[in-house]
């Protein structure tokens, strides 16, 4: 039986638990969240679980990576749920920051990365990178950790932390881990909950059209616009064009006149009030998934 983990509210406590774990020899993992855990949640803790002796997961809504006050204000807030899930996934601690824990009175710092961060999901949301490479940056100067853990769903998000990283030389390792999908290919996401019935069996346009560009990629398909056009073609029963559907480069984001394994295929698509975003590596394993009905 796993035990509850310990919470820790502040930042001076989380780096003394995280020194001391490294003065026991042991590897400090961490998966910064922002709560509304789901199994895509889970399974980066189990993973940071079996490859490091500490588990660490911040809990955070990071009022800096919302362009939309009214979004931040709707973020699905699910504690006591959080809370089981981390103990059943085996994490240790869980970092429970306040506002101005991450953000103390004075804080100026900004974080950005211009070339990529107003690409895709940055066109659409201002701002919202250098709120989240500035808390990425924060959080992982408090938990001090040997390696942290993302998941492919955001996959924008994982290009620009890996060269944070690598930029200012932190000694984190970045562990990118595959995206969690329900069984019929939707992807798991904390504002799914938001969908309607009719919604959600809508959004599976997007898992459909990722796996298309595959199929089409394995017949030997590698002509950058004609995946787009299958991309948007698949994606056409949602009635509006979708904020972006492309086969980039995995490095610069940089769309790509001849793929190659190892590109991704992004997309992004509104569905009422929501948006969803996808994403595949060509050459990758996806589906099957139940037909269209
Ligand atoms: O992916 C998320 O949940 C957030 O963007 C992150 C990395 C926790 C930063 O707030």
């Amino acid at each position: 039986m796993s035990a509850a983990p310990r919470v820790i509210r502040t930042p001076a406590e989380m780096t003394v638990w995280s020194e001391a774990a490294r003065a026991r020899g042991e590897r400090v993992a961490f998966v910064p969240t922002m709560g509304a855990l789901h199994a895509g949640h889970a399974a980066l803790v189990r993973r940071a679980r079996a490859e490091n002796a500490s588990v660490a997961v911040s809990i955070f809504v990071n009022p800096l990576q919302f362009d939309d006050p009214a979004d931040l204000a709707r973020y699905p807030r699910t504690e006591e749920a959080d809370a089981r899930l981390l103990e059943q996934a085996g994490c240790d601690l869980v970092l429970l920051l306040p506002r101005d824990g991450v953000f103390p009175p004075g804080f100026q710092t900004r974080l950005d990365q211009p070339a990529l961060s107003g690409l895709l999901e940055g066109a659409v949301r201002p701002g919202h990178f250098a709120g989240v490479l500035t808390v990425v940056a924060r959080l992982l100067a408090i938990a001090q950790p040997a390696a942290a853990y993302f998941g492919r769903k955001d996959f924008q998000q994982t290009v620009l932390v890996r060269r944070l990283v690598a930029d200012l030389e932190l000694p984190a390792r970045i562990v990118v881990c595959d995206t969690v999908r329900d069984a019929d290919g939707l992807a798991l996401s904390s504002r799914n909950v938001f969908l309607s019935p009719a919604d959600r069996a809508r959004g599976l346009c997007l898992v459909r059209a990722l796996c298309a560009v595959e199929s089409a990629f394995e017949r030997g398909e590698r002509k950058g616009p004609a995946l787009e056009a299958l991309l948007r073609r698949e994606l056409a029963p949602l009635g509006a064009p979708p904020d972006y559907a492309v086969v980039v480069d995995p490095e610069d984001l940089s769309p790509r006149a001849v793929a190659r394994a190892g590109d991704v295929a992004v997309l992004a698509a509104r569905l009422g009030k929501l948006r969803l975003i996808d994403n595949h590596v060509l050459g990758a394993k996806i589906g099957p998934f139940p037909q269209r009905p």
